[in-house]
C-alpha cells in the first residue's frame, strides 16, 4: 500500500507520515521489510507489474468511485474522468465493470480510439471543446454528471462543475492541467448554488485496496492498462524520461527483480 499505516476510514494527520515515496522509503528496490498490516495480497489475475499500477493510481480511482459512504456509483449512473492518465484510464474502467456510463476527455485525437476501446461511451476533445462540461451534460440527456473524477483542477474544475448534475459528486483528485486562470475555480459558495458535493481525495486504506483486489479477482478481463516497454531497476532515468516524453500508453513498470 502507498500509505502504510491508512488501515480503514478516513485518514488522517499522523497517517499522512507514513507515504511510501515521500515520509518514508519507496519501492524502488529488490528488497525491503514492511509492517504486515500495510500489506495487501496481490490480485490473483495479475502479473507483478500489473499490481504495482494498484496501489496509487488504482486505488485513488477506486476511492473516487466508491469511498463515500451514501454516493457509491451504482450501475447507470454517469462518470466523468478526463484526459488518459493512470487514475483517469482506472475510473474508466472500474465505472465500466460497475455497469456505468462514461464520457472521457482527450486533449488528442490518436487516444480517442483508445478510450472508446477501454469502453468510454462518448470521448470529448477538452482542447477542441473548451465548454466540454455543458456538452457532457447535455450527453446525458440534460441531467448531468453523477460522479466527476477531477485530476486536471484548476484547469478543469470550472467544467467539472458545468457537467456535474444537481447533488452530484466532483472529486478533486489532483492538478496535473497546471495553474488555471484568476477567477476560474469555482468556490465552495458554487457547490452551495448548484447543491453538488466536493471532495478531495487522498490516495485509500487499505480495506478499500482489498474491496478493490476482490472486484479485479473477480473480473478477470479487468487489467491494468500497461505500457509494453517496460525498465529495469537501473534505468531508473530512463523510465522518467520516457514517462515526462509522454510517448508512454499506460503505466511505465519498472522490474525489480
Ligand atoms: N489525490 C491522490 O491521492 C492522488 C493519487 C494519484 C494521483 N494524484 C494526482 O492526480 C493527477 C493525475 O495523476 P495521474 O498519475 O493519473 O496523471 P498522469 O498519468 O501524469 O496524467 C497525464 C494525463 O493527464 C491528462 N491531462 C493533462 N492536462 C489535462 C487537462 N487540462 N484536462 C484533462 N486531462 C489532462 C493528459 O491526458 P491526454 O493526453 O489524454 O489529454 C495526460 O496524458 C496528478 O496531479 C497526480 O499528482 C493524486
Amino acid at each position: 500500500m502507498l500509505n502504510q499505516q491508512h488501515v480503514s476510514g478516513p485518514a488522517n494527520e499522523s497517517i499522512l507520515e507514513f507515504g511510501t515515496g515521500a515520509s518514508i522509503d519507496g519501492t524502488f528496490r529488490s528488497v525491503g521489510a514492511f509492517d504486515e498490516q500495510g500489506l495487501v495480497a496481490m490480485p490473483h489475475t495479475l502479473n507483478f507489474i500489473e499490481a504495482a499500477t494498484l496501489t496509487c493510481a488504482g486505488i485513488t480511482a477506486w476511492n473516487a468511485l466508491f469511498g463515500l459512504t451514501g454516493n457509491r456509483l451504482m450501475p447507470g449512473q454517469w462518470v466523468l474522468t478526463q484526459g488518459t492518465g493512470g487514475v483517469s484510464i482506472f475510473a474508466l474502467q472500474f465505472a465500466k465493470a460497475t455497469g456505468a456510463r462514461v464520457i472521457a476527455t482527450t486533449s488528442s485525437p490518436d487516444k480517442v480510439e483508445l478510450l472508446k476501446g477501454l469502453g468510454a461511451d462518448y470521448v470529448i476533445n477538452y482542447r477542441q471543446t473548451p465548454n466540454w462540461g455543458s456538452v457532457a451534460k447535455g450527453l446525458t440527456g440534460g441531467s448531468g454528471i453523477d460522479i466527476v473524477v477531477d485530476v486536471a483542477g484548476a484547469t478543469t474544475l470550472k467544467q467539472s462543475a458545468d457537467s456535474v448534475k444537481v447533488e452530484g459528486l466532483i472529486c478533486v483528485v489532483g492538478i496535473v492541467g497546471g495553474d488555471g486562470e484568476a477567477g476560474e475555480i469555482p468556490t465552495l459558495l458554487d457547490a452551495w448554488k448548484s447543491s453538488y458535493t466536493v471532495r478531495g481525495i487522498l490516495v485509500g486504506s487499505r480495506m478499500q485496496m482489498e474491496e478493490m483486489c476482490r472486484a479485479i479477482d473477480g473480473n478477470p478481463t479487468l487489467r491494468p492498462f500497461v505500457d509494453p516497454h517496460t525498465f529495469k531497476l537501473d534505468q531508473l532515468k530512463e523510465a522518467y524520461e520516457y514517462l515526462s516524453s509522454g510517448n508512454n500508453q499506460g503505466k511505465v513498470g519498472i522490474d525489480i527483480l
